[in-house]
């Protein structure tokens, strides 16, 4: 067990880890002090100056990120002396800003507009021309880069320096003209996280930058399903969709950051050709079609399952709840490893998301969940079978699904469940069916280290999605 050491911010009595920095001991303990440089998941820089404190004894303020906790160490940043600090050094780095809040996609989320609202710093002091720099730069990776804004709180390059190892980014000249230099166009995969560190709007996102006003979306939080992993995230969305993804601090999977392909994993829940009600393949044109009147057409036939590794460990226990007793086959198709198995971060080859929470509830329910389980099934489909195959909500490779796709052709009825977009490969099929997505239910997912994660349904749909027991009214028709 971490030791700790007591100290006393603000007057209040408050708990440390020995050996931490002060500024973390105090946000750690709801202590508000203004910083723009300090970030939990990078080196301390001590560069931005925000976050002065006094020390009783001590006869001179200093930066709370780089001084460490010690037992009986009495500290404020509420005096006179350091409100004025703040103020000063506010007013410095509001010298040359641009201050173009209207137009701003960090507005409403900005540590510069945060602070010069809270200390009534409302302008710039400048009374010489200010420094230009250039405005709209694409740095690579859907970055965007307005170096004017930018505060030179080098948590973008210490970024790509400590996290990615790939220093694509580094800060050039001095005083007033330094300024970010892009050493080379961004090339990492986890490029995106620098929008979520600058304090500012220097760094912004392409996909998201003037879609919408932060204040009119609300976050769900919830799990990636990108890949194995399991990263915990928050989705930002309202009435008219999911809008971006963006990390939350999860000590055991994902520290602070996510991957940039798990930035597109709420695009097709949205989307305008995403399947929203059942439909049936009349002469090659979908055409609406009636739940029950499919139902009624599948009677009498022998009914075979493929799932995807994308259900919920719920969905799967009431899927083989009901099909107890049933004559009806079941397999699993599991999505192949992309690139290497893991990148020494965060991101995994393997794309299956609940891929333990699948075979595990294929072993409770005593069925084979085997890529050979898969290919007998698939080996033995006649035309008196009606196969529902549950579409992988991420399809990184959709050769792969085509290719069991073409082996469930022989079958006489074609169902396919698709929590994603409609697909052309489903074009064969006879009915399509929407199931839910990751954003429409609750539920668990067991990452790649077996572990829970929560899946969240998200503000803006509609309750009947959220039933887990939605697989199950399809058996045993
Ligand atoms: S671009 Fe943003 S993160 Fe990078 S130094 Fe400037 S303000 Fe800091
Ligand atoms: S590492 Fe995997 S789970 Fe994490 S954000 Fe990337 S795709 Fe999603
Ligand atoms: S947060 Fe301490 S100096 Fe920047």
């Amino acid at each position: 067990m971490t030791e700790k050491v007591n100290l006393t911010w603000n007057g209040k009595a408050i708990q440390a880890e020995k050996g931490s920095n002060l500024l973390k001991a105090a946000l750690d303990n709801g202590i508000e002090v203004a910083h723009y440089c300090y970030h939990a998941g990078l080196s301390v820089a001590g560069v931005c100056r925000m976050c002065m404190v006094e020390q009783d004894g001590v006869p001179r303020p200093f930066p709370s990120c780089n001084a460490t906790c010690g037992e009986g160490m009495v500290v404020r940043n509420d005096t006179p002396k350091i409100k004025s600090a703040v103020e000063t050094t506010l007013q410095f780095h509001l010298l040359n800003h641009p201050l173009d809040c209207p137009v701003c996609d960090q507005a409403g989320e900005c540590g510069l507009q945060d602070y010069y609202m809270k200390h009534g710093v409302y302008d710039s002091q400048m009374i010489d021309k200010k420094v230009h720099k250039e405005k709209v730069q694409d740095i690579g990776k859907n970055v965007m880069l307005d170096a004017e804004r930018c505060i030179l709180c080098s948590r973008c390059t210490r970024f790509t320096e400590e996290v990615t190892k790939t220093n694509e980014l580094g800060i050039l000249n001095r005083g007033d003209h330094a300024e970010i230099t892009v050493n080379e166009q961004l090339k990492n995969d986890y490029a995106q996280n620098l929008v979520d560190i600058c304090p500012v709007g220097a760094l912004t996102s392409k996909d998201f930058r003037f879609k919408q006003r932060v204040w009119f979306l609300e976050e769900v939080q919830t799990t990636c399903i990108g890949c194995e992993t399991g990263c915990a995230v928050k989705v930002s969305e309202n009435k008219n969709g999911a809008f971006r993804v963006k990390p939350i601090y999860d000590h055991d999977v994902n520290g602070h950051w996510m991957c940039d392909d798990g930035r597109n994993i709420y695009k097709h829940v949205s989307s305008p050709t995403r399947l929203a009600s059942a439909t049936e393949n009349i002469n090659g044109l979908f055409v609406p079609a009636d739940e029950l009147a499919i139902q009624a057409t599948l009677k009498g036939k022998k009914a075979k399952y493929i799932l995807s590794t994308g259900l919920t460990v719920g969905e799967y226990a009431n899927f083989f709840k009901a099909i107890k007793g049933s004559k009806a086959e079941v397999a699993l198709y599991t999505l192949p490893n992309l690139g290497v198995e893991f990148d020494g971060l965060l991101k995994r080859g393997d794309k299956n998301p609940n891929l333990r929470g699948a075979k595990a509830a294929f072993e409770a329910a005593g069925f084979d969940h085997t890529q050979a389980a898969l290919d007998k099934m698939l080996g033995s489909i006649a035309s008196s079978d009606a196969v529902f195959v549950v579409v992988p909500e991420i399809l990184y490779n959709e050769d792969h699904f085509n290719t069991l796709i073409k082996k469930v052709e022989k079958a006489g009825t074609r169902i396919a469940l698709t929590p994603g977009e409609t697909l052309g490969t489903l074009r064969s099929f006879n009915y399509l069916l929407p199931v839910p997505s990751f954003l429409e239910k609750n539920g668990e997912i067991l990452n790649y280290q077996g572990a829970a994660r929560t899946l969240r349904a998200g503000l803006s749909y509609g309750e009947t999605s959220k039933d887990v027991s939605y697989y199950g009214k399809w058996v045993n028709v």
